[in-house]
């Protein structure tokens, strides 16, 4: 339905921190040929931008669209294949740009981490997409693509070996550097606040199927809340501690079984942690990083610590240095066993600050994956995860561009 648009790529929030990277990503690694244009509310704006990558991207079109004018989304919406957006916060921003490109059948990708925004993407959008065809991804950022193509490519392993389904499946963050921008403080916040407010959206947000597709037919597998404070994981022989973002990429990693109608299976049990290995020091460090983040939630939940907090933490358009940036990296391990009793392990890593760096890239390649790559995708649409609306196909352009994503049968849990 969107082959015929004049674009195969825009970028929408290319003024913003994250949209900037994303579209100087694209300028030093789109092939050639690559129909590339960039979209945000000032052209002035975005013209000093473009000025800046120079380039490729010296001749990109420039899109001027405000959230808060439909109409300007659907000229959007039916100008390219693919609509990248960083516009956030997308719960407060984002929802018209989804009924926009689910409408025309053009396909999304985003950088939500906000599962009260996705779970109303998905009730009120995923029909339309899936009756136009458009593939609309949220999360293809570091939330959630190492979490859900991490995954997946555990469950192609085991499969591949006819051992069985997966079963209790827990990823380890065991190193990770990175700063983080006002963007995100922002939509972090928009979400804690309305948690707060609504008891209902607490109890959605808090739900481990937050974002099934079909509630009703999750299994009951007894508790699976986040892990909140320091504990010994006896299976993994190490401490662990939580991690921030477990709440959005395990209820994404769900959604993804469901969607492939539970092909992980029925019994898997997921969760995400942060590991502090097995030292003497490994308790007091886990509790000392879980008490702190704990510390930080509650200083950014009331207004007057936010305040405090605010003047000396990033404002919307602010973000990690370049150095920190070059600086970050991330190492995660997905640890699981299978119905047949055999133990697989992933590993995801890459350098560059997760939140900036590597997920420029990661939503750099989706893009130009849903953009490009269109015979080789699953064929399946509407509202969508990186691993049901992607797959091996994105794992192979982010190994392509230095990441490492593998899956391996391991004879015993690795330290
Ligand atoms: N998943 C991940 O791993 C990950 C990583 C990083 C960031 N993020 C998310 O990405 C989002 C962006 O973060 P950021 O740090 O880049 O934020 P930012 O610097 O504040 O950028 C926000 C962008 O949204 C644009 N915008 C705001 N309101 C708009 C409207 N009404 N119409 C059109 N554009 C509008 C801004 O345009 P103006 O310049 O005109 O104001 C700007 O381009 C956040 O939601 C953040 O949580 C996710």
């Amino acid at each position: 339905m969107s082959g015929d648009r004049e674009l195969d790529v825009v970028v929408f929030g290319a003024t913003g921190f994250v949209g900037q990277l994303v579209a100087g990503y694209l300028a030093d690694h789109a092939p050639p040929g690559v129909r590339i244009g960039l979209a945000g509310r000032s052209e002035r704006r975005l013209a000093d931008i473009r000025a800046r990558l120079g380039g490729a991207a010296s001749s990109w079109p420039l899109l001027v669209a405000d959230c808060a004018d439909v109409r300007s989304l659907a000229a959007l919406a039916r100008a390219a294949r693919v609509i990248a957006t960083t516009v956030g916060p997308y719960r407060r921003q984002g929802l018209a740009l989804v009924e926009a490109c689910a409408s025309v059948g053009t396909d999304y990708a985003d950088l939500t981490g906000e599962v009260l925004f996705m779970r109303d993407s998905i009730d009120r959008y995923h029909g339309v997409a899936a009756g136009t065809g458009a593939r609309i991804v949220h999360s293809c950022g570091f939330d959630s693509i190492p979490s859900d193509l991490g995954v997946l490519l555990l469950h192609h392993a085991a499969r591949a070996d006819d051992a069985g389904d997966l079963e209790d499946t827990t990823l380890v963050v065991t190193a990770l550097r990175g700063g983080i921008s006002g963007g995100t403080l922002a939509s972090g916040m928009g979400q804690w606040d309305e948690m707060r407010a609504s008891a209902q959206a607490r109890r959605l947000v808090e739900d481990p199927y937050a974002l099934s597709p079909d509630r009703g037919a999750e299994p009951d597998l007894g508790g699976q809340s986040d892990l909140q404070w320091a504990r010994h994981a006896a299976d993994l022989g190490i401490w662990v501690g939580p991690f921030i973002m477990a709440g959005l990429n395990t209820r994404v990693v769900r959604r993804s079984n469901a969607l492939h109608n539970w092909a992980y299976g029925r019994r898997f049990r997921y969760r995400e942690v942060t590991g502090f290995g097995s030292s003497l020091t490994a308790p007091v460090q886990a509790a000392a990083v879980a008490a702190g983040a704990k510390a930080l939630m509650t200083g950014l939940a009331f207004p007057p610590s936010r305040a405090l907090l605010g003047t000396v933490l990033p404002r919307p358009g602010q973000g990690p240095s370049d150095k920190t940036r070059r600086a970050g990296y991330f190492r995660i391990q997905i640890h699981t066993r299978t119905s047949a009793g055999m133990r697989y392990l992933g590993k995801i890593e890459a350098q560059g600050d997760p939140g900036y760096a590597a997920t420029s890239v990661m939503l750099g390649e989706s893009a130009l994956c849903l953009a490009l790559d269109r015979d080789r995708l699953p064929d399946r649409a509407g509202v969508l995860t990186p691993a049901t609306a992607m797959g091996t196909t994105l794992a192979e352009r982010l190994q392509a561009a230095g990441h490492t994503l593998t899956a391996q049968r391991i004879t015993r849990l690795a330290p």
